[in-house]
């Protein structure tokens, strides 16, 4: 990280006193522990609000409190473009997620009951049953990826079963889904969601007449005001939630096995007392959020001290939230039993993550059928864990070992 301005050029508007040298697809040291690497940032006591000449110059809110607030501030910051660099983020154009207030509350119903508590609730036996059977596949093996042996596969079937797509599609879908959360350029991210678009447009021509009674069903054939949705909306509603629900949920899942693996006391404490696993899971989001979203600012203003332009853009890292110590105690300490915390994994205001309740469900019966089967695993002796950076923070691979 370097603060020194003559290394770039400033946008006059930005005091060069918040200059600083921060890639927030990858974090200085991310390679190694990639929340470790966000949070030497608090140790570096940087101004709350700075600027990096990175991915085309954009703000960057650097504690809990503002990052909330910008998340959910939507008079003043505009979920347009939601991700830099600009350019990437005017192509991945997503519904509801690109939608501001008020519109983006007609767009945002059609999903909602899609996935309410009662929705999530109704699924979760095929949800038990998918994670068993994964689980069973590898238990007399004593060993395992667990990315590519269930972390890949829980989130992408329980999406194709929502959508009632086959599964038999989960691979190509998911090698289209990586191109545009990890594009290795723009052109590649234009082309996988235009390979996205070709996958869904024959499913959802066979559901505009609303006949079904799946999720795709009812997004495809939903009404804003007195209008069907258009052939584009539905594509941008259905390619939201496949990715909305994808890396998110696969990569905290490793995140959080990976912390299970290394603690026997906390595995100790679920064994014991299996009933305090959705509040573990709680806890594990608040320290290992994974997402980096962006926002667009909206007009001319002075915010928190720093003057804005119209059209600059910001980065919301999720991950310096949660690990913030101005707003948890001991933020790096995992407690199973911390009475309340802050933090802005699933984010914050209108666009807060309706999958939330899915996702919780599906990390819960993950370590519930775990614990059950596997009760100790470690990583394997001589592995090391490399990170990977981008939009959604991840891991390269989790090799796990246990005795049967
Ligand atoms: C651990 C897993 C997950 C995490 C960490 C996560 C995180 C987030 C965050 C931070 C946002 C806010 C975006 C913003 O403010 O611009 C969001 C929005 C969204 N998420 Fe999730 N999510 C997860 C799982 C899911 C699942 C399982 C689904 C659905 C199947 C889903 C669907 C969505 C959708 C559709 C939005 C856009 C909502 C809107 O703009 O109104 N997410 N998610």
């Amino acid at each position: 990280m370097t603060s020194n301005p003559d290394l770039f050029e400033l946008p006059a508007h930005v005091d060069p006193a918040r200059l600083f040298d921060v890639d927030v697809y990858a974090p200085a040291g991310f390679e190694t522990d990639f929340h470790e690497a966000w949070y030497k940032l608090h140790e570096a006591n940087l101004p709350e609000l700075i600027w990096t000449p990175r991915h085309g110059g954009h703000w960057m809110p650097t504690r809990g409190k503002l990052i909330g607030e910008m998340f959910a501030d939507y008079t003043r910051f505009s979920n347009r473009v939601g991700a830099v660099p600009k350019e990437l983020g005017e192509l991945l154009r997503f519904i509801p997620n690109n939608i501001d207030p008020p519109q983006h509350r007609d767009y945002r119903t059609l999903l909602n009951s899609s996935l309410s508590p009662a929705a999530v609730i109704r699924l979760s036996g095929s949800i038990r049953a998918l994670a068993v059977d994964l689980i069973e596949g590898v238990r007399e093996k004593g060993r395992c990826d667990f990315k590519t042996a269930f972390a890949e596969i829980l989130p992408i079937h329980i999406f194709l079963n929502m959508m009632d797509l086959p599964l038999s599609d989960a691979r190509h879908l998911m090698s289209i889904a990586t191109r545009v959360i990890r594009p290795k350029s723009v052109d590649d991210a234009r082309d996988a969601m235009q390979a996205f678009a070709d996958y869904l447009i024959p499913w959802i021509e066979r559901r505009r007449d609303g006949s079904g009674t799946d999720f795709m069903t009812r997004l495809v054939s939903g009404r804003i005001g007195d209008r069907i949705v258009t052939r584009q909306e539905a594509i941008d509603l259905c390619v939201q939630v496949l990715l909305g629900g994808l890396d998110t949920v696969l990569n905290f899942l490793c995140f959080a096995m990976l912390f299970m693996a290394r603690h026997a006391e906390h595995r100790r404490l679920l064994l014991d007392e299996p009933g305090l696993i959705p509040q573990a899971v709680d806890e594990l989001l608040r320290r290992f959020p994974v997402l980096t979203l962006g926002r667009e600012v909206r007009f001319d203003m002075e915010y928190a001290g720093v003057i804005m332009k119209k059209g600059d853009m910001i980065a919301l890292p999720s991950p310096l939230h949660g690990i913030d110590a101005l707003v948890n105690e001991h933020p790096l300490k995992v407690d199973f039993h911390r009475s309340s915390s802050d933090h802005s994994t699933f984010g914050n205001g209108p666009h807060r993550c309706p999958g939330n309740f899915l996702a919780r469900t599906e990390l819960i019966i993950t370590f519930e059928e775990w614990l059950a089967r596997i009760p100790h695993f470690l990583v394997e002796p001589g592995a090391e864990i490399t990170y990977v950076g981008g939009v959604v923070g991840g891991m390269a691979a989790l090799p796990l070992v246990w005795q049967v």
